[in-house]
């Protein structure tokens, strides 16, 4: 790699942060941060790095979600709470029916800081900077609320903090194990919860042969605990900078701030302060990949981004819309093979498909959610390619921002419980039911693999 340190994005050209009016109040804040501990270990980026590693040859499959955007208005144990346990259930679906390992990745306890469409947002012929996430502004509508405010970084910090406490406690501390599988279900009656019961019914049959055959949650990690990760974008250098620490055990830097971190479609440059800023970090990074993602970006991406080529380092996210999947993911999937990367292919059903309904709301359907996650399998099963996972905006509440589900949600249903700060959000619902057709495009891969050998 060449030299590199963690400020070396400052001289580097930077889109979507904000400007900042305090420098004074920057800096103390950044001090503040960068005095305070790491959120995350280098040890556990590494083991997810091996994870990946596997995910990148079939060997596992990669489900990432959460909120589209962090909110410190939202933030409580119930919410974390339930979408872990939906996150627990759809692993555990993929894991029946595909048998593979599921790597567990919330877009949690870091999900922050939002690129956006347009720097400004006009109501009612008043124009105002837009809303960046609760890490920079707030969402009102008013000067005073849209003003970047440094101290929110610290806020964001003392969030994550918690909210990766909890996870770690829900993980290890018996909330996980897979005894409790019917103890996750959600308390609805629809055909997917029926359909999640009967499976739970066949795995708990499953367990209590093992518990007879001497194999209990006591004498097996692998049954009473989880490993899950967390994940955001890394959007906001100047937190990111903050938190990155050298490991001593490695000799390498690590971003401090979640195990995980991703650039996103509009902060991709090859040349721009975030592909600067994460190609110096040891830890496991996803590129999103959209519509205007080039071949010639991407080889340069991927060299810089990887140039160990290390299986595990570096997960492309697609996220091109359904319906235009095949107009592109080909054409990268051929610049892979070129270069001879080791890359894991992940899907994001959701930025591609984002409408306004006709109520107003932005929204997204769930049968355009699904097609691109069918199209994605299809192309990676013609191409012989891997198709490792997918990645969703979700959350355990049960929120009508997504139309569509077996529990139709239609446009008028809408307005009574949508709650994102930001982009809308699969219901716990409509996980799962998206968990049980993934796990159908999963077994189709299976056999098509079978047939080929
Ligand atoms: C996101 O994942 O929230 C996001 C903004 O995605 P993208 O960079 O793909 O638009
Ligand atoms: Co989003």
């Amino acid at each position: 790699m060449t030299p590199w340190s963690k400020t070396d994005w400052r001289n580097k050209p930077r889109v979507q942060m904000p400007e900042y009016t305090d420098p004074a109040a920057l800096s103390a804040a950044e001090g503040k941060l960068g005095s305070y501990p790491p959120l995350v270990f280098a040890g556990e980026a590494r083991r997810l790095r091996r994870a990946l590693a596997d995910v990148s040859e079939g060997k596992g499959f990669l489900l990432q979600g959460g909120d589209c955007a962090e909110s410190f208005a939202e933030f409580s144990a119930d919410n974390i709470r339930d979408t872990f346990k939906v996150m627990l259930q759809m692993a555990m679906v993929l894991t029946y029916g595909a048998k593979v390992p599921v790597v567990k990745i919330g877009r949690m306890a870091g999900q922050f800081a939002k690129p956006r469409s347009a720097p400004t947002e006009v109501k009612n012929g008043v124009e105002l900077p837009s809303y960046r996430g609760d890490i920079i502004n707030e969402l009102d509508f008013t000067p005073e609320a849209r003003i970047p405010n440094p101290d929110k970084m610290l806020q964001a910090y003392t969030q994550a903090a918690a909210s990766l406490n909890l996870l770690r406690a829900f993980s290890k501390g018996g909330y996980a194990d897979i005894h409790q599988v019917h103890a996750w279900t959600l308390g609805t009656t629809d055909d997917w919860s029926a359909r999640y019961r009967d499976m739970a019914n066949a795995i708990q049959d499953s367990l209590d042969f093992m518990t007879a055959a001497g194999l209990t949650a006591e004498n097996s990690a692998e049954l009473s605990t989880v490993d899950f990760y967390t994940s955001h974008e890394a959007l906001l250098l100047e937190y990111e900078e903050a938190l990155c620490r050298l490991d001593s055990t490695s000799g390498k830097w690590i971003a401090g701030s979640g195990h995980m971190i991703w650039i996103g479609d509009r902060t991709r440059q090859p040349d721009g302060a975030h592909v600067e800023f994460c190609r110096g970090v040891q830890n496991p990074i996803g590129l999103k990949c959209g519509p205007t993602t080039t071949p010639e970006d991407l080889k340069v991406l991927m060299a810089k981004l990887n140039p160990e080529n290390e299986a595990g380092r570096l997960t492309l996210i697609a996220r091109f819309g359904a319906g235009n999947v095949g107009d592109h993911l080909p054409r990268l999937i051929k610049t892979v093979r070129e270069e001879g990367a080791k890359v894991v292919w992940t899907c994001d059903p959701m930025h591609g498909n984002t409408i306004k309904s006709s109520t107003g709301f932005k929204t997204r359907p769930f049968e355009s959610v699904l097609r691109e996650v069918q199209e994605f399998f299809a192309i990676h099963n013609a191409e012989g390619t891997v198709p490792g996972g997918v990645h969703f905006e979700m959350t355990g509440q049960d929120v009508t921002e997504c139309t569509g589900g077996v529990r139709a949600v239609t446009d008028e249903d809408l307005s009574s419980r949508y709650h994102t700060a930001c982009d809308p959000r699969l219901n716990a619902s409509q996980s799962l039911e998206l968990a049980f057709l993934v796990a159908e495009e999963l077994q189709r891969t299976r056999e098509a693999r079978r047939a080929a050998v």
